[in-house]
């Protein structure tokens, strides 16, 4: 075990370090001549060609990168792209057919809600593509197509290199997709790829500051609930960031779109209460910020996490956590690092289990 963990405290630890490198094993055997190329992995460009909706389909850690997904997607191929949770898709009569593709979404393979959504897409004549860590899993095996992302095992129950790696695949299907419909030029998916690489050294940029973050989250883990604000893009990560508290720090955590909080969360926004602001967002920045002072005056403990270059107020937020200037798209990338460390130190904090959490099991094979 020890000897697995090559030096670190934890496997997640390990995991979250290991990023960089599964990135790289991800994207860089899928680059020729500056664009995407799925050759390799037998994925026809057909399938993206020929379809008029995108549905994704998985659980967990998995969804929400396909929530990312959705949010990136949609606005540059302007066709509707659906995300499901795999265990409400497989008892729902889904609005797909032949021209549909599927993306199903799963770290393990072997999860056995989104293996009967997969099932049931086949069922509809959908084509489907999998995008899948495990080689040989069940899902892999049954899918038309797959992708696999090359994060290596993954072994603490809370997700985290898989959930960048999978965010990773979706960014090049998106952009193959963009070229082959002519929603993209060569030039626009080469600097889209470009933008894409960059992200590594800025998750290494935050990597870098685990110390840092250690100290910020000294600030909650007493709390009982936290909140994860953020709109667009923003907001898909945010969902992430709850989840990986509430699975190993069991702070109990809810995301929000931040012009949603008026609607109901700001009641139970109150003295000291953490909200971890998500502001990367330049088309929808100044309207996150108006909610931040709306939370703050209601005397919310603020965590800002926005771009190094993004100028606000010094007293807007009580901790400001910047990430380098990455183009908007792809903050995510960075982002996560930051959400999973947060999650990290208060599970560590608090001495829970930061592998093995109460009630969750990897790899969820029964109903
Ligand atoms: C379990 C794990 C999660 C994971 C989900 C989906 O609940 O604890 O971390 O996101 O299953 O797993 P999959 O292997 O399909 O990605």
């Amino acid at each position: 075990d020890a000897a697995m963990k090559n030096g670190y405290p934890h496997f997640m630890m390990k995991e979250i370090h290991e990023q960089p490198e599964a990135m790289k094993n991800t994207i860089l055997p899928r680059i020729s001549k500056g664009l995407p190329d799925f050759s390799d992995d037998k994925i026809p460009d057909e399938i993206f060609k020929d379809c008029n909706q995108i549905h994704i389909v998985a659980c967990g850690t998995a969804m929400h990168t396909g929530m990312v997904a959705r949010a990136l997607m949609e606005p540059i191929l302007r066709i509707p792209v659906t995300v499901t949770i795999a265990s409400e898709f497989r008892y729902e009569q889904p609005l797909i057919d032949e021209h549909t593709l599927v993306l199903v979404i799963s770290q393990s393979g072997e999860t056995i809600d989104t293996l009967a959504a997969l099932r049931l897409a086949h069922e509809y004549g959908s084509k489907t593509l999998a995008i899948v860590n495990v080689k040989g899993s069940t899902i892999a095996r049954e899918s038309d197509y797959v992708l696999y992302t090359h994060a290596g095992p993954e072994i603490a129950v809370a997700s985290t290199k898989a959930y960048s790696v999978q965010l990773a695949a979706l960014y090049m299907i998106g952009c193959r997709m963009a070229l082959v419909r002519g929603k993209f030029t060569e030039k626009q998916a080469m600097d889209f790829l470009s933008d894409l690489l960059d992200v590594i050294p800025a998750m290494e940029t935050m990597i870098a500051q685990e110390q840092m973050i250690k100290g910020v989250v000294s600030h909650i883990i007493q709390s009982l609930d936290a909140f994860f604000i953020g709109r667009g893009l923003d907001y898909a990560f945010s969902l992430e960031g709850a989840l990986k508290l509430k699975e190993i720090s069991y702070i109990h955590a809810e995301a929000y779109a931040a012009g949603e909080l008026k609607h109901g969360t700001i009641a139970l926004i109150s003295d000291q209460v953490p909200v971890i602001a998500i502001a990367t967002q330049e088309h929808v920045f100044s309207k996150t910020i108006s909610n931040i002072r709306e939370v703050k005056a209601r005397g919310a403990f603020v965590i800002l996490l926005t771009k190094e270059g993004s100028v606000v107020d010094d007293n807007l937020a009580d901790i400001r956590i910047r990430i380098p200037d990455v183009d908007d798209r792809f903050t995510v990338f960075p982002i996560a690092v930051v959400l999973q460390l947060i999650a990290y130190y208060a599970s560590l904090g608090k001495n829970l289990d930061v592998d093995q959490p109460r009630n969750l099991a990897k790899s969820v094979t029964v109903e």
